[in-house]
């Protein structure tokens, strides 16, 4: 059998386990294509059980795409509070207003040409409103195919996902929204990612590759993702008396309107010498999701006419308290205790 007709084989028997085991989410009653809408920017990041009861307030508030349009943004964050991640609910504002002026978008495309709508949400909003045939393959997605198929492929390079949605588009029963929430549920409740999965309570027991080989637990494979892109970065903790200069980050981009300490990029930095006396040196690191810093700082004792555009000079206790600067730069905090 080929992996098409093994997969088109045991989709009768996941919408009868759906149908008996599926739990009751207030997204999945009363549902319009905006409600589904919110669901899914609301599940981004975001855990099921964290989202239910803000889910039930936001559109008590805001029941329609008509009634978020016209609200203003303030109330709208207001009614996201707690979510976190709130450019989320900035996107979902601006897709309301598109969708108030121009209709709910009726294909794969226009879903994905909303803000904040990504290959995932736009098929599970077109499969679980639309009825299109459109799959959802979140890492959840993945878990169960590789596992099923006993699929070695990689899931952390792209073409994995790309080769798993076209195989499940060839496949889409006419219940389109009940397979999609079907494979979110199994990956959900049955086939979880920690620790092994409850493969007694599956339906696909009888066929998975994986587990019918007891190698549940090999699958996903990931091998690591790319490096992370090194930052190089000399940080300058300048001390003038009882006070030290830090200054504010930009408004975008990471750490985003925090305070630092000034620094730059190693390639083609000056000389921290000219600056003042150094008086102690240390390396720090400090990584991120995508990025590595790895500083050099240099403490430096200036003189006093080193007005410096852009910096503020604080008391060590406001650079601990007032400004509190990010962990990042934590290494360095100890010469200023
Ligand atoms: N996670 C993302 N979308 C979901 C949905 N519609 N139901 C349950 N969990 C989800």
């Amino acid at each position: 059998m080929d992996e098409q007709e093994m997969l088109r084989a045991a989709i009768p028997p996941l919408l009868a386990w759906f149908h008996q085991n599926k739990r009751e989410l207030p997204w999945r009653t009363g549902r319009t294509p905006y409600t589904a809408l919110v669901a899914e920017l609301m599940l981004q990041q975001t855990r099921v059980e964290a989202v239910k009861e803000r889910y039930v307030l936001f559109l008590e508030r805001f029941p329609t795409a008509e009634s978020l349009a016209a609200a203003d943004e303030e109330e709208v964050l207001k009614f996201w509070e707690g979510l976190g991640y709130y450019s989320r609910a900035r996107n979902l504002h601006k897709a309301a207003k598109i969708i108030a002026r121009e209709g709910f978008p009726q294909t794969w495309v226009g879903l994905r040409a909303l803000p904040g709508v990504g290959d995932y949400t736009a098929g599970a909003v077109a499969s679980i409103a639309l009825g299109l045939p459109a799959p959802a393959v979140d890492g959840n997605v993945l878990r169960i195919l590789t596992r099923f198929f006993a699929d070695g492929r990689n899931i952390a390079q792209d073409g994995t996902k790309k080769y798993f949605s076209r195989l499940l588009e060839g496949v889409y029963p006419p219940e389109t929204a009940d397979f999609t929430e079907a494979l979110m549920e199994l990956g959900a409740t049955v086939c979880v990612p920690n620790g092994p999965p409850t493969c007694g309570a599956c339906p696909w027991s009888d066929r998975c590759k994986a587990h019918l080989a007891g190698e549940e637990e090999r699958y996903p494979v990931r091998t690591e993702k790319r490096a992370r892109r090194v930052e190089r970065l000399l940080v300058y903790v300048l001390r003038q008396g009882k006070k030290y200069a830090i200054r504010k980050r930009p408004a975008k981009g990471l750490l985003a309107g925090l305070w630092e300490f000034p620094n730059e990029p190693a390639e083609g930095a000056s000389s921290p010498q000219g600056a003042g006396t150094v008086v102690a040196v240390r390396e720090a690191k400090h990584i991120f999701t995508h990025v590595e810093w790895h500083m050099t700082g240099y403490l430096i004792e200036v003189g006093p006419s080193q007005a410096q555009e852009g910096l503020v000079w604080a008391t060590a206790e406001e650079v601990r308290t007032r400004y509190a600067l990010p962990s990042a730069f934590k290494a360095f905090m100890e010469w200023i205790e």
